[in-house]
Order: structure tokens, then C-alpha cells, then sequence
């Protein structure tokens, strides 16, 4: 299970969280759209802010890029004032989905379940869902990462069939590390991957695990992100504030793989 797994594509992905007006976003994907390397073989993604989301998806519409949303809300339709549906992101050209992200968990107060309930509906509408876990400063010093990280993942992934959750993707984002500049280590990052990976299989046996992507996000950066993804269970990243300029982002999706990826 520590080796680098070919059928795991690379996922690297930028969470724009509340950034940028619909001009910048629109000039930001047009220069990524160049910028992103030529014969890259994993697979990239923006996440806008809503209002942002079919402009971006114009402007991305003959590009690799996918387009991705940051949250939604698990019914289809009906009175949710300032909720969006899985249903509404499919036509609004989404690709895939963001849940359970620190902020989302820390200011509005989403929960476990919130996630489990968000998950299905991402899955039913054909969404590739993002959930994000991940430990406060806090609990990291009080000896508390792995029960945390058991708990998000029991408390989220828990009960759908294998084959349903094919298309999950797990991103482990240290809270301590997210927009702090303090990155994880390399040696870090790779124990939580595979501390989550050993959770997958518990859940849901050893074939699911080592065919799932788990992403790193927290101060991924292209100073950082050639030590990161050289470890064996990270298979991507999420990325907060590097993704909002081109030239970063484009470099951190150019990643210098090792040999055996
Ligand atoms: P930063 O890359 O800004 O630390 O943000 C990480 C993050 O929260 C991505 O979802």
C-alpha cells in the first residue's frame, strides 16, 4: 500500500474560496489554460466561487481544466434560501465537488453527517466528491490526529456501497496548515495519507484503498510541492492561495514526478 499506485492519476486542484471578481477569474483560466503543461497525465481543476462558475466553465470549455464548486447542499430543490443543489452544479458544467472543508466545518458549523448526507448527493448527481479532512493545532498536540481523522472519516464515508464511492477523493488538510505558510512536512503528510488509506480499508477493504486518491492542502506551494507529491500515498493537491496566480499554480501542477509515478 506505500507504493505509488499508477491507476491514481495525479489530481492537483485550486480552491479559489472567496477570491476574485468574475474579470480576474475569467483572465486567471485563460492563463492557466496556456500556462498548464503540455502531456500533463493527471488531472486538473478550479473550484470558484459560485457566481463565477458557468463564466469559468465558458472560458474553460476547450481546456483540460475541470471545473469544480466548493460546497452544496444535499436536496435537490425547494425552499434552501442560499443553498445550491447537486443537480444545479451538473448544469452549471461541474465536474466535481468540494465537502467538508475546515472553514465550512469550523465557521458554519458543518458536521460529520453534513458531509455523509452532501457526499450521497454529490455521488447521485455524478459529481466527484472532494471530502476534506484534517486536525487543528490543537488536537495535533494533544495526541488527538488519528481519533479525529477516524472520526471524519467513519463519521463521513461510512455505509455506501464500494462501488458507488469509486469516485472519491479524500484531501487531508492539517488545519494548522491552511493559509499559514506552515506546511506540513513531507514525512507528515505521507504518515496522515497512509494512516487515511489504512481507514479506507478498513471501510471498505484493500482494492478500494489503493485505487483512492487522497489529496495534501495547506500552504502547498512550488517551492514544496515536488517533496510532497515524491511520497508514495499523496496523489495530489489541494490548493488555497498558490492557486490564484497562474504562474504558481501552473508550476505546482508541473510538478516534478518521480520516476515511478
Ligand atoms: P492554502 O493553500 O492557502 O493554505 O489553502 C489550503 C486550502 O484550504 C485548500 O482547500
Amino acid at each position: 500500500m506505500t507504493t505509488a499506485n499508477p491507476i491514481r492519476r495525479p489530481l492537483i486542484a485550486g480552491n479559489w474560496k472567496m477570491n476574485l471578481d468574475l474579470k480576474a477569474s475569467v483572465e486567471l483560466v485563460r492563463a492557466l489554460t496556456l500556462a498548464v503543461p503540455r502531456g500533463f497525465q493527471g488531472e486538473v481543476m478550479v473550484a470558484p466561487p459560485f457566481t463565477a462558475l458557468t463564466v469559468v466553465g465558458e472560458a474553460l470549455r476547450d481546456s483540460p481544466i475541470r471545473l469544480g464548486a466548493q460546497d452544496l447542499f444535499w436536496e435537490e430543490k425547494g425552499a434552501f434560501t442560499g443553498e445550491i443543489s447537486a443537480s444545479q452544479l451538473k448544469d452549471a458544467g461541474c465536474w466535481s465537488v468540494l465537502i467538508g472543508h475546515s472553514e465550512r466545518r469550523r465557521i458554519f458549523a458543518d458536521t460529520d453527517a453534513w458531509v455523509r448526507r452532501k457526499l450521497e448527493a454529490a455521488l447521485k448527481a455524478g459529481l466527484i466528491p472532494v471530502v476534506c479532512v484534517g486536525e487543528t493545532l490543537e488536537e495535533r498536540e494533544s495526541q488527538r490526529t488519528w481519533r479525529v481523522l477516524e472520526t471524519q472519516l467513519k463519521g463521513g464515508l461510512e455505509g455506501f456501497a464500494p462501488s458507488a464511492l469509486a469516485p472519491l477523493v479524500v484531501a487531508y488538510e492539517p488545519v494548522w496548515a491552511i493559509g499559514t505558510g506552515k506546511t506540513a512536512t513531507p514525512a507528515q503528510a505521507q504518515e496522515a495519507h497512509l494512516f487515511i488509506r489504512k481507514q479506507a480499508a478498513a471501510l471498505y477493504g484493500p482494492a478500494f484503498a489503493s485505487g483512492l486518491r487522497i489529496l495534501y492542502g495547506g500552504s502547498v506551494t512550488p517551492e514544496n510541492i515536488d517533496s510532497l507529491m515524491a511520497e508514495p500515498d499523496i496523489d495530489g493537491a489541494l490548493v488555497g492561495g498558490a492557486s490564484l496566480k497562474a504562474d504558481s499554480f501552473s508550476r505546482i501542477v508541473g510538478f516534478r514526478s518521480p520516476a515511478a509515478r
